[in-house]
């Protein structure tokens, strides 16, 4: 049924094909990251070849890794723009030469977080020589927030302007349409609801019993902790002490275990909940891709919304796709 609500996307013409990366090429780079480049590469260049264009703009370019392979096996000029100066230090380090002077030029991007996206868009409208725009969004919820809390850049055409008016997308909708989609639920065992229940139950009973008794902490190091099957609530909050700023004195512990006593009888309903969240995820996310293609057409240009990659792998799997 919420397929349904939804918005409508295309499927990537040619959508099985790919290319196959040598291993030389594959370095460093996990398999999710393979497939999207491999489908990608592929992707741009059916659509560059249509438009006779060799020049292509990667905007948060990363490791360069599209690049790379857009210029070492397809023989495109790839021209990466990367914000973080270590970033695009490795890339440079293993780009042989570089060269300038574009004319007709294709503007990519693979997983363009929050308001770069928009960026991306706006240039693609106001640059003449930027002939093909394909691109991954990410990250709807960091895009930036107004004083109000509606969001700078959402909706950005015409016709979506009445949302604001009557409906609130905060920022909770943007994390959600940023979240797992339906095809990744379905392949989780009953044994990753299990671990995932445990996950946000356990996080959440720490969150509230920190809100309620005062208590704040740090990461030391990026992931707080990992849980199994038999991880008890104590094992989960030594864990955490021993991995963040949190500490936990005789009195505070015997608080924060009455409050999981009282909080875990709920534990049972995060699932349930989640998958709630999971039907929603693709209304949101299309609504917001839908929005940026009418503002692409609002400017006179050709627009639609494709998927391109397998949603069992990348989650982010539908690009805009836009051409002069
Ligand atoms: C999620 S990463 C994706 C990297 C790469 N495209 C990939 O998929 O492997 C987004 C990248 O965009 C870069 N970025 C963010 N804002 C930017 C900006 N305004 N200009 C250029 N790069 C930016 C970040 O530093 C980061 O490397």
């Amino acid at each position: 049924m919420c397929f349904a609500l939804s918005l409508h996307k295309y499927n990537a013409e040619h959508f099985s094909e790919s290319l196959l990366l040598a291993n030389d090429l594959k370095k460093n780079m996990n398999p999710k990251k393979v497939h999207e480049v491999e489908r990608m590469a592929k992707f741009i260049d059916m659509k560059c070849k249509e438009l006779d264009c060799k020049y292509i703009i990667d905007i948060g370019s990363g490791m360069g890794y599209l690049g790379f392979v857009m210029t070492k096996l397809l023989d495109y000029k790839v021209l990466g723009i990367e914000i973080s100066e270590k970033m695009s230090r490795k890339t440079n380090a293993r780009a042989e030469n570089g060269e300038s002077g574009i004319p007709d030029m294709c503007l990519v991007g693979l997983h363009c977080c929050g308001d770069l996206s928009v960026s991306t868009i706006k240039t693609f409208c106001q640059l003449k020589s930027i002939k093909l725009l394909l691109l991954f969004s990410c990250c709807y919820h960091s895009m930036k927030q107004n004083d109000d809390r509606t969001f700078e850049n959402f909706p950005l055409s015409s016709d979506f302007k009445f949302l604001n008016q009557h409906y609130c997308l905060n920022l909770y909708s943007f994390r959600l349409a940023a979240q797992q989609t339906r095809s990744s639920w379905k392949l989780q065992t009953s044994n990753d609801h299990h671990l995932h229940m445990l996950n946000v139950g356990y996080r959440s009973i720490l969150e509230l019993a920190c809100h309620k008794y005062g208590l704040a902490f740090k990461k030391n190091h990026r992931k707080l902790t990992k849980i199994c099957n038999n991880t008890s609530f104590p094992d989960y909050l030594n864990s955490i002490c021993s991995r963040s700023t949190l500490t936990i004195d005789h009195s505070a512990m015997n608080k924060i275990l009455a409050l999981y006593q009282t909080c875990h009888p709920v534990m049972k309903l995060i699932e349930p909940f989640t998958m709630l969240q999971v039907m929603f995820q693709p209304i949101i996310e299309l609504l917001i891709l839908e929005d940026r293609c009418r503002y692409v057409k609002e400017q006179g240009f050709n627009c639609k919304v494709v998927q391109v990659f397998d949603d069992q792998v990348s989650s982010r799997n539908c690009a805009i796709l836009a051409h002069k």
